[in-house]
């Protein structure tokens, strides 16, 4: 309270004789406000509560007097935000239905016996953009899910055995050597029966060393299968013989995949037999005498019969050519008659004749010049 009268003639006083007086900090739980420098009579506050929590009151106050006493004219407090119960499920329940609820708290719902639990188990307390309690998400479901028996044809399953496959029953596939398999080898049974990714199929593979060579070829008889191509897994080829002849064994084989993963044909090839019984079955089936050809002879002897498997030998007269087939043979028509294997071949001149006989006048003119 003294002022000095000092040697440069100037008072010297105290400048902060008189301050202004500060409020405590007022005390919030769960919650904080903010100010600029100090909380000297005058300061405004905002008050902010902590995540989860609400302002109940004036957010804001103010450093008042009052008898001399500096106080804050308005302290609000933060309640925790309540959820409402959490949500009833069909077939199952939530742990602690009874309690309150406030922001925060979780809640874990458990299915009845038989039925899957479908989505999060747990949902938890949360707030929404307006300060109200809501739940984190739905509840999840229960169901009762069957998926059906997952088959793969050429193809077994790896694990996931089962009687039945209810939600998340997971089951993993191989492909029996020689196949590709396509798709998965895991799926999974899901909330609508059905498995996902969808139960995959084994193709037939494309592996090098499960191709067929190419399939062999049989006496008097023909295949389909078209020379130097490729024979996979499962390719079909069929065999047939010439006129004649009565095949025997499989006539159609497959190509299929060993236990060495090797591509071969699924069953012997088959033969080809002759109709034509071996000499000496039937002894009545006799060929009448050969056909006689003009200018020409064969040397079988006149008027004799010839049994089957005979052969004679046709021969023409000098300046004739024979054409067609010069050996015939006696076979079996059936128990008692014999026929010749062909027509009797022709012994020609002619035209041969001709061209015999001009030939060397050509050449000569050609030599000569002319
Ligand atoms: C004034 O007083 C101060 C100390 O109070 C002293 O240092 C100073 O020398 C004085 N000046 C004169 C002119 O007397
Ligand atoms: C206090 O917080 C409020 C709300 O977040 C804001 O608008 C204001 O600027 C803050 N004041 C100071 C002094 O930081
Ligand atoms: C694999 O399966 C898909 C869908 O079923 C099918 O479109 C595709 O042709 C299959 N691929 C082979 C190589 O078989
Ligand atoms: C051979 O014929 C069978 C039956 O007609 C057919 O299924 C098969 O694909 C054919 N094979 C070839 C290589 O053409
Ligand atoms: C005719 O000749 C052939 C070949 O020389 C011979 O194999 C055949 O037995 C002969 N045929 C007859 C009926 O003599």
């Amino acid at each position: 309270p003294l002022v000095t009268c000092l040697n440069t003639s100037l008072w010297h006083a105290n400048p902060d004789f008189c301050v202004a007086k500060s409020c405590t900090p007022p005390d919030i739980m769960n919650g904080n406000f903010n100010y600029t420098t100090d909380l000297v009579l005058g300061t405004t506050i905002i008050y902010t509560c902590d995540m989860g929590y609400r302002l109940v009151g004036q957010e804001s106050a103010q450093c008042v007097l009052h008898n001399n006493e500096v106080f804050w004219d308005n302290v609000p407090y933060c309640a925790s935000i309540p959820c409402s119960p959490p949500p009833a499920i069909e077939n199952g329940q939530s742990s602690d239905g009874n309690r309150d609820f406030t922001f925060g708290m979780a809640v874990t719902y458990t299915c009845n016996r038989g039925f899957s639990l479908i989505g999060d188990p747990t949902i938890h307390c949360t707030v929404n953009k307006d300060l109200e309690g809501v739940w984190s998400g739905p509840p999840p479901e229960c169901k009762v899910v069957r998926c059906k028996n997952p088959e793969v044809k050429n193809g077994k399953k790896l694990s996931g055995f089962g009687t039945e496959y209810t939600y998340r029953h997971t089951v993993t596939f191989e492909c029996y050597p020689g196949y590709l398999l396509n798709g998965s080898s895991t799926v999974t049974c899901e909330a609508d029966n059905s498995w996902n990714p969808p139960v995959p199929t084994c193709e037939p593979g494309q592996h090098p060393n499960a191709l067929c060579k190419e399939p062999p070829t049989v006496d008097n008889g023909m295949h389909n299968g078209t020379k130097s191509t490729d024979f996979v897994p499962g390719s079909v080829v069929v065999y047939k013989c010439k006129d004649g002849f009565t095949l025997t064994g499989a006539a159609s084989i497959h190509c299929k995949v060993d236990h060495q993963h090797q591509g071969v044909w699924s069953k012997p090839t088959p033969e080809c037999q002759s109709d034509v019984p071996p000499v000496g079955e039937h002894p009545n089936a006799l060929c009448k005498e050969p056909p006689t050809v003009d200018n020409g002879m064969h040397n079988g002897t006149k008027g004799t019969d010839f049994v089957h498997g005979s052969v004679v030998v046709y021969k023409c007269k000098d300046g004739f050519t024979l054409t067609g087939v010069g050996v015939l043979r006696c076979i079996a028509r059936d128990e008692y008659r014999g026929v010749w294997s062909k027509p009797p071949p022709e012994c020609r001149g002619g035209a041969n004749m001709i061209i015999v006989g001009i030939f060397p006048l050509l050449l000569a003119m050609l030599i000569m010049n002319i």
